[in-house]
């Protein structure tokens, strides 16, 4: 045990501790240690082996409440180890006193996409170790019993433990039939009843299939089989990682539905038309601006010359990747990772404006979605402004029955009603400026595209809703 222990230290800009392995813990090879914080600090960790710092955990937000974390390091090597806080303003860290283990089996993340059979090869260190699979609370997964020399145990808490000779093994899971036939249905049951919605809407003398517009049905088409997709393969994983997949897989396809970061950069322009529509833009010259969740940063390229400074925060760190490699040069753009949920690392009413584009039509809890308004509340100045675009269908019942059917993930986020909007605005202390649902660039859904535009009082006299 080691006895590094901060115990609610409340600290300023960023900090350090530091600690020197001595002899006598040189045979662990894992350190635990549980830690939190409430003003989502962030974390990372360093080792310092042959003189030269490594990092042993990058820089993550830690969470609120208690989370053990495990490191493996070699405690042999390692001469010294940093713990490294940041975050802007004053941020609070807990932590709990550091244990050095000895493991001697390995535990290893493998991601499924869930379609099963899933084969996979794992690496056996030695004879006698084990590996242990976690199957994402999945305890139901079984071996396919291609593999006679590896033995498969299985635990409560859904992971798999396996056993085997030393080298490389090839192992195969699937999970039983009941399983892979709900997964099979469901994204029968949406084809089916948005196939139903488009042809209702034909009917009603909308013309969807004739040659007029074909490029509106390719659209239509497009987000349905996309959805389709999403809700078959990525519907267990977190959303952050799925994102960050989405990202290394085909990134302005998730962001925009576009085939490269050009097409996606061509309607940039129309789509921050959408977004700065009703707003004062004389205002925003030497003003600061947030958008809240930046993908790859094509909207902020599009905005840079139009404000003062424009920062972006996204989740995923893959996507604030290609956005910094894309804004490299831009001096007055900041993009930055966030937790899904805070702004911690902007000071109170920092912003003129904020904004979110094809954002929180993804986010899938209404938890998610406060906690937005009540840090964009806490970051805006006194009559600062914010637009966000959020899936308008839940004012549709026949949407709403469907959204219960088929549920909420990381792509088909939460459906929001204009009056659910008006409450939550209501409950955080913003005026409403303007609320209604507006055509998007491709058509794709009209009602999807429901914005709301909100200011924060200086005053507590409020502003009656516009609706249109
Ligand atoms: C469809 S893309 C839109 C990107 C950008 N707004 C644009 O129009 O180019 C959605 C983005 O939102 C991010 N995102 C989704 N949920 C988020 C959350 N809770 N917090 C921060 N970012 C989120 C995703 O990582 C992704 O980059």
């Amino acid at each position: 045990m080691l006895n590094l222990i901060i115990h609610g230290s409340t600290t300023h800009g960023w900090a350090f501790s530091e600690l020197n392995l001595g002899e006598e813990v040189r045979a662990c090879n894992q350190i635990a240690f549980q830690a939190w914080s409430p003003t989502g600090t962030s974390l990372a960790v360093k080792t310092l082996r042959q003189n030269q710092w490594l990092l042993a955990r990058p820089e993550t937000p830690l969470s609120r409440r208690p989370q053990w974390l495990t490191l493996a390091i070699g405690c042999h090597e390692v001469q010294r180890l940093q713990f490294v806080f940041a975050g802007s303003g004053f941020h609070q860290v807990f932590m709990s006193p550091i244990v050095l283990r000895r493991i001697e089996s390995t535990t290893t993340w493998v991601h499924f996409e869930q379609r099963g059979p899933e084969c996979f090869r794992v690496a056996m260190p030695s004879k006698n170790s084990s590996i242990t699979v976690s199957l994402a609370s999945f305890h139901r997964w079984r071996s396919l019993g291609s593999n006679t020399s590896m033995h498969f145990g299985s635990n409560d808490l859904g992971l798999l433990t396996m056993r085997g000779p030393a080298g490389d093994q090839s192992v195969c899971l699937a999970f039983p039939t009941v399983f892979r036939s709900a997964r099979t249905l469901l994204p029968i049951a949406y084809v089916g009843i948005s196939s139903f919605l488009l042809g209702s809407f034909a009917l009603r003398g909308r013309p969807i299939l004739s040659s007029l517009n074909k490029s509106l049905f390719a659209a239509h088409l497009f987000s349905i089989i996309t959805t389709l997709r999403e809700i078959a393969i990525r519907r267990r994983i977190q959303p952050e990682r799925a994102w960050d997949i989405r990202a290394r897989e085909r990134p302005y396809w998730y962001i925009s539905y576009s085939n490269s970061a050009v097409e996606s950069e061509a309607i940039a322009n129309a789509d921050l038309e959408e977004v700065l529509d009703g707003f004062d833009r004389a205002w925003l010259k030497q003003g600061n601006v947030l958008e809240i969740g930046c993908g790859a940063g094509r909207l902020l390229k599009a905005l840079a010359q139009k404000v003062g400074n424009a920062y972006g925060v996204d989740f995923s760190g893959e996507m604030v990747r290609l956005a910094q490699t894309r804004l490299r040069g831009f001096s007055n753009v900041i993009t930055l990772k966030n937790d899904g949920s805070s702004l911690s690392m902007f000071e109170k009413e920092k912003f003129d404006f904020v904004f979110s584009f094809a954002v929180f039509q993804h986010i899938p809890t209404i938890s998610n979605v406060e906690a937005y308004f009540r840090e964009i509340h806490r970051v805006l100045k006194p009559m600062g402004e914010v637009k966000l675009q959020v899936d308008g269908r839940g004012d549709s019942v026949l949407w709403r029955s469907f959204k219960i059917l088929i549920g909420n993930d990381s792509w088909s986020g939460i459906f929001l009603s204009r009056s659910e909007l008006l409450a939550l605005a209501k409950t955080h202390g913003f005026e409403v400026i303007r609320l209604g649902h507006r055509p998007s660039r491709r058509g794709v859904l009209g009602r999807q595209n429901l914005w709301i535009h909100m200011r924060k009082p200086s005053s507590l006299e409020q502003i009656p809703a516009r609706e249109g």
